[in-house]
């Protein structure tokens, strides 16, 4: 695997996701643990956008529990169909939340997030965990961002 990453300053998202997608398709090359794959993703997503939190939370026993992240502490088990990560795991869809304060039953982990998106992991047609990525700033998620997040997660092997 390359041991390091070239973080760009670019201000451009696509451009920062076009040089991270190869360089995290190298991360993972030849590694088969779930744990450190995953781990490796969310700080290479930490290191090139900065953003507040970035974790994983994976299925276990009927309910979502954390897995790798990066950021502050988060809550630890989420339920099907609860906050934005349950609700994504129940409608196997990406969510985009500009404002977690306008979604029903957002589960707040920090005060300091203010906008989400969340993603399902597949394995064999079911949900498996999700990718979470909340930020600071209103509005900070779109199409992009799910456009080249779930290009990502499609590289994790489970
Ligand atoms: N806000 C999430 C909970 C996880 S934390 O943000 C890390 C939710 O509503 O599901």
């Amino acid at each position: 695997m390359a041991e390091d990453l070239t973080v760009i300053r670019s201000t451009d998202k696509k451009e920062q996701y076009k040089s991270l997608l190869p360089q995290i398709e190298g991360l993972l090359e030849g590694e088969t643990d779930l744990v450190a794959n995953l781990a490796n993703i969310c700080a290479a997503l930490k290191e090139q956008f900065g953003w507040f939190w970035v974790g994983f939370y994976l299925v276990k026993d009927g309910q979502l529990i954390l897995g790798p992240f990066q950021g502050p502490v988060a809550c630890t088990r989420i339920a099907k169909g609860k906050g934005v990560c349950g609700a994504a795991w129940e409608q196997e869809k990406t969510l985009v939340v500009p404002d977690v304060d306008a979604f029903p039953g957002h589960i707040a982990c920090s005060s300091l997030s203010r906008s989400e998106i969340v993603l399902p992991l597949f394995h064999n047609d079911a949900v498996v965990g999700v990718l979470d990525v909340d930020s600071e700033h209103l509005s900070h998620f779109d199409e992009i961002d799910a456009l080249y997040l779930e290009q990502i997660v499609k590289l994790i092997r489970f």
